[in-house]
Parts: C-alpha cells; structure tokens; sequence
C-alpha cells in the first residue's frame, strides 16, 4: 500500500469542496457545470481526493449503489505537475483497496478516444478495451469502454 499520498473521502460540506471543482474546471478534460455537482446524489457518487505533502493533487469520482458489485469511474484527475511520476498510480492502488472493501469486483469508464494519456494508464493499471462507439460525446468525439476486473 501506498505510505506517501493521503486518500480521503469527500462531501460538499468539505472545506476541500471548491478545490475539487476548481481542479475540475482546470485540468479535467470534460469539466462539469457547478450545477452538475450541485445535483450529485451522495448516495452512490463517491469523491475521492488525494494529498500530498497537504496539498490536494488530484481526485476521482466514481458511483455505485450500496450491494452493487459494479463501479463506474466518472473522473480521475491529478494537476499536471504531478502526472508522469507513478503518483496516478498510487492513488489508483488506494482507489481499489478501497473499492474492493466495498464489495465492488468490477469497473467500468468511458474515455474520449484522442485522450491517449488517460488511455495508457488505465492500461497500465489492467483496463482492457471493450469497445469503441463512434461519436459517443456530444462533438463528436469517439469513446472507448473500458473495464476492469478487480
Ligand atoms: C489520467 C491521469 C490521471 C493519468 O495520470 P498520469 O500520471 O498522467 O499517468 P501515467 O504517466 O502514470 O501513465 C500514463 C501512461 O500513458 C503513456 N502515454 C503518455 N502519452 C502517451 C501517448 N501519446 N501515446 C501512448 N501512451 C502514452 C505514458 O507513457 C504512461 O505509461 P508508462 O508509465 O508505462 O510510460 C492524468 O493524465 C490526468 O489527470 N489527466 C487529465 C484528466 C484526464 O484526462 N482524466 C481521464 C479522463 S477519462
């Protein structure tokens, strides 16, 4: 298990909150609108944030229902000065412990075909492609399932 990075469950009541957006807005590819994470139903969206040294680099949304033993994997973000340094890696090490205590046994995502970055480190954390869909976003833009067996 990572020793270095600090994994902590977020709310909207965290002072944290208005980070996690601002990130979003800042480096997330597909940012959302403040009224997108206004309407997050807590109930089966889980926000993750990931510090180091105090500092918030990066975060992860991901949504199940209690008993569910499927996760989707909304967001993952780290500030680009710390991607590339095995850092994304360790996050994703805790992100799993995690999910499997939470009785989840699979995840899924989405991620825009050009996002060849994203695409090489769910790779290298054990994703495997299941299918492309053509246009699958709103531009236009081609979209590449991808799952994971924990
Ligand atoms: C997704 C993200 C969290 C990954 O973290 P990271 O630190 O950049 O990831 P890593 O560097 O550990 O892994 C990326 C891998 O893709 C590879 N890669 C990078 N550019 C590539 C390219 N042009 N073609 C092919 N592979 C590439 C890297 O070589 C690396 O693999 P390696 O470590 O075996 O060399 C981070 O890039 C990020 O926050 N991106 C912006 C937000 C985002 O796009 N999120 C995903 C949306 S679905």
């Amino acid at each position: 298990m990572n020793t270095t990075g600090k994994f902590l469950p977020l709310g909207p009541l965290d002072l944290n909150w208005p980070l996690i957006l601002q990130l979003d807005q800042m480096y997330f590819p597909r940012p959302w609108s403040s009224n997108d994470w206004e309407l997050l139903d807590f109930s089966h969206h889980h926000l993750l944030s990931w510090e180091l040294e105090g500092q918030t680099v990066g975060f992860a949304l991901i949504s199940f229902l209690s008993g569910d033993d499927t996760a989707h994997l909304l967001k993952i973000c780290l500030v680009p000065g710390q991607r590339a340094r095995g850092i994304a890696q360790d996050f994703w090490s805790e992100i799993t412990h995690w999910l499997k205590g939470s009785g989840i046994e699979k995840v899924f995502l989405e991620v825009e075909e050009p996002n060849v970055r994203a695409i090489g480190f769910y790779q290298k954390v054990g994703f495997r492609e299941l299918r492309r869909v053509k246009g699958y976003y709103s531009d236009g833009v081609n979209g590449l399932m991808m799952s994971l067996t924990l």
